[in-house]
Order: structure tokens, then sequence, then C-alpha cells
């Protein structure tokens, strides 16, 4: 279904060919949406790259955007003008940062209007995209349609009188995520449960986020692919979001192994209520310990697309509060974060 690294090119004229077969129009239209994608051609601007370092993203959003086709030019589809947002996942894992030539990403593409499309799996031709430099005019990715992020347009905020300031107020303290972070038996959920404890046992209101909990409900229709994944940490980021304006405390422990996504939690948060914690234990460690076998399935091969075996893991920047597992215990590590949250004022 993927472009892959060998073949990027060739598939990328097949989506091409695919989507200049006449067919009809798609049947949903919406302004956003979320694609597969599999870049062309390499950056070649020194400022837009180094922003694009920077940030950690490909370069050409920085620029200009993109001229994109999606559908069939002839049904009167569909030229437009097109952003590419945030390409949330690197399926290269020895490369993680960076979208390199005949990478594969998942990302959210805006358009400057709203067209007919249909998800790839339902239709290649009018689920199907190419995105063209507006400067060199060339194709530099092709890609694959994967839903509308908003699926509903008539939609409007309503306005609620009892605030996240008044509950919060109601229950004494101030509203806040902290997102644990790191690789499968890294130890975050057994530090976030000694966290939850504590704060419990001070009265503080709390709620507490875990990987293999919210799997088993809310995102059982998730597995682990790297689109999989970012749809899982998109809504545990809602969830919290609603959360907190609920008042709580609230404590996520999710290998969330992508900075985008984890800056998209970060970002809908308000500023100092989004608190990364990074359990930091090395693979080795991890592997050593394999709590639940998984490890040593996924080195036979038994299990794909496992955190640090063929699937990356993107190292936090500047978490908040980096703990270091291989040093203190499980006890020591939740004590450091309720003294890191009285140090942020957190907790009094
Ligand atoms: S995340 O990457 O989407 O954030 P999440 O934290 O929800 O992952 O789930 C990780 C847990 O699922 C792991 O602790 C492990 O128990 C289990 N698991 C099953 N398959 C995988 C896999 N392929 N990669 C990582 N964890 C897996």
């Amino acid at each position: 279904m993927l472009l892959t690294t060998s073949r990027g090119i060739w598939r990328q004229r097949q989506v091409l060919n695919a989507f200049l077969a006449p067919n009809s129009l798609g049947k949903q239209a919406t302004p956003e949406l979320t694609a597969v994608v599999g870049w062309g051609m390499k950056p070649n601007t020194q400022k837009a790259r180094t922003l694009a370092e920077h940030r950690s993203l490909p370069f050409w959003q920085l620029e200009d955007g993109f001229i994109g086709y999606i559908g069939h030019p002839a049904s009167g589809a569909t030229r437009l003008s097109l952003i590419v947002d945030e390409v949330g996942v690197y399926y290269d894992a020895t490369r993680p940062s960076q979208l390199e030539l005949n990478g594969i990403g998942v990302c959210n593409l805006s358009l400057d209007r709203a067209i007919a499309f249909d998800d790839y799996q339902t239709n290649k031709d009018t689920g199907g995209f190419i995105l063209i430099d507006r400067l060199s005019n060339t194709t530099v990715a092709a890609g694959m349609l994967h839903f509308a992020l908003r699926r509903s347009q008539n939609i409007h905020y309503q306005h609620v009188d009892v605030n996240k300031d008044a509950r919060a107020q109601a229950k004494g303290q101030q509203p806040s995520v902290l997102w644990f972070t790191g690789l499968s038996g890294a130890g975050k959920s057994t530090i976030a449960n000694l966290v939850e404890k504590k704060l419990h046992a001070q009265g503080r209101h709390t709620y507490l986020l875990d990987g293999d909990n919210v799997r088993h409900g809310l995102n059982k229709d998730l597995g682990f692919t790297d689109a999989d994944r970012v749809e899982n940490i998109r809504r545990v980021a809602e969830v919290s979001k609603l959360m907190v304006d609920a008042g709580l405390i609230v404590l996520t422990a999710f290998i969330s192994p992508f900075r985008a996504e984890r800056r998209m939690a970060r970002e809908s948060l308000a500023e100092g209520e989004f608190i990364e914690v990074f359990v930091d234990t090395p693979l080795n460690v991890a592997e050593e310990r394999d709590v639940k076998g998984l490890y040593k399935k996924a080195r036979r091969g038994e299990l794909k697309n496992f955190t640090g075996i063929d699937s990356a893991y993107e190292q936090p920047e500047s978490p908040e509060i980096r703990l270091d597992t291989t040093q203190l215990s499980a006890e020591q590590a939740a004590d450091a974060v309720i003294d890191a949250l009285k140090l942020q004022g957190i907790i009094g």
C-alpha cells in the first residue's frame, strides 16, 4: 500500500496514472485531510532547509506550499493550493528526524478549498494525489488519502459558563498533563501509577490514561502501524485536553514515539500545562527487562513494528522532566516527579 524506498519513483508514476484514469468524483468534501505521502525530491534552498531542520519538518511547507491534484482533472477536479502540515511519521526508522528522498510519512493536508475525494482504499483514482513544487514545477511527492480531519462542517463552539478556571478552582489545583514518554518496558506505567498514588494521597484530583488500558477501549480499533500510533496519540491528546478542562491533573503513559504528535499535544494546551516526562531507559535495558516478553517476540520476527526494533522512537529534545531509570528506582523516579511539580508550581 505504501511507497517504498527502492521503488518510490515507480510507484509515484503508478499513482499518477491511476489518478488520470477516468472515474466518478469522490463522495466526501473537505478542506482538511490526512494522507500518506512519499517525497520524491530533496530540498533545494539553504534558508528553507535550515528552518525545516530547526522544526524537524520537510522544508517545502515553509516556502510556498504546493500545487496538488486530487481526483480526475477531466471531471472538473481539482488543482489546488495546499499546505502540508505536520509530517508526523517517518517510516525510515534509521533516520527519524527528516523525511528524505523516497521516504514515506503520514501528514495532514490543508487545502485552499473543499474538494471531493474518497479514501484511497475505496477508490484509487479519487483517493490518490500528487504534489507539485511551485518553483520547479516538478512532481515532488505522491500520496494516498486517508480521511477528512473534520468530517462535519456545520459544527460551532458552544459557549459554556462553567469554565476550566472555575472547575480548577473548585478542586483547588492547577490542571495539567504529565505526559510520560519512553520505550515499551521503560517504566512509564509503573512510575505514572506511583506518581498518581502520591498525588491522590495529597487530595489531588487525577486521572491516569495508560496505553495498554486505553487500547482496550477508546482505541481498540488501532494497531501499531505508524499511522495508527499517530491516531492513538491524537485521541489521547484530545481526551487529556478535555480532562484538563475538567480541572484534573492528567497522567498519560504512552510510548508516543513521534515528536510531532507530542508537540501537537503540547500545543493544544495552554502554556505550562503540558509537562513532558521522558522515562529514559535505553533500548538494551528495556530489552533486558522484557517484562512482557515482547522484545523477544519482536526479535524472533513474530511482532512487527515494534518500537526500538523496527519502528522508530524519537527521543524528547527538551523534556520538562527526565528520569534516568538506570540510576533511579521507580519509587525514586516518582518522588523526582513530585519534586519537579512542586518546583514548577503545579502543586503546592
Ligand atoms: S504508542 O506507540 O501508540 O504510543 P502505546 O503506548 O499506546 O503505543 O502502546 C504500547 C504498548 O502496547 C506496549 O507497552 C506493549 O505492551 C504493547 N505493544 C504491542 N505491540 C506493540 C508494538 N508493535 N510496539 C510497541 N508496543 C506494542
